[in-house]
């Protein structure tokens, strides 16, 4: 396993659709691991392959709940459901924060390291990622949505409201 370097909006791999995963061989698990190591290291919520230079439909989501790292390949957003308003950010784009509206509740589909199709959902903050994730794969950043970056104010009190609600 080994670090890699995050790109940084700007840089052209990010707004590239990345193709799909047709080999699941020990190249891909390096990518994998890879993906997880730097998402770790960067204490991220997820990490998607073109934010390391790889336009391959390949990203990385933390679960919270279990604390395990998701790896997702050629997913995609097979149902969604519900509106949630909150701060997103980005490794891609260090520091900021904006206010991204998502669905709710999305169920993916998406293929294991081995190739195994799989479903899995999320609600609220997943939910939120995921979207955020898929989203990378197809060259988008979630700056595209937001009107502004929050100030520091803004995102101290977002985040203090949500540990107040538990
Ligand atoms: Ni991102």
């Amino acid at each position: 396993m080994a670090l890699r370097r995050i790109v940084e909006q700007g840089e052209d791999c990010l707004n590239k659709k990345c193709r799909p995963v047709t080999e699941f061989n020990p190249r891909l698990y390096t990518l994998l691991d890879d993906l997880v190591e730097t998402l770790s290291e960067a204490g991220g919520a997820g990490l998607a392959a073109p934010q390391v230079g790889v336009l391959r439909r390949v990203c990385v989501v933390m679960d919270e709940e279990t604390e395990e790292y998701i790896e997702l390949i050629n997913p995609k957003i097979i149902f969604q459901s519900g509106e949630q308003t909150g701060p997103e950010g980005c490794l891609s784009v260090p520091g900021k924060w904006g206010l991204v509206t998502r669905p709710n509740y999305v169920r993916v589909q998406a293929q294991d390291r081995n190739g195994s199709w799989f479903e899995l959902e999320g609600e609220g903050l997943i939910a939120r990622c995921f979207c955020h994730e898929l989203e990378h794969l197809d060259g988008h950043l979630y700056t595209e949505h937001i009107d502004r970056f929050l100030t520091d104010e803004e995102v101290e009190a977002y985040f203090s409201q949500e540990e107040g609600e538990g």
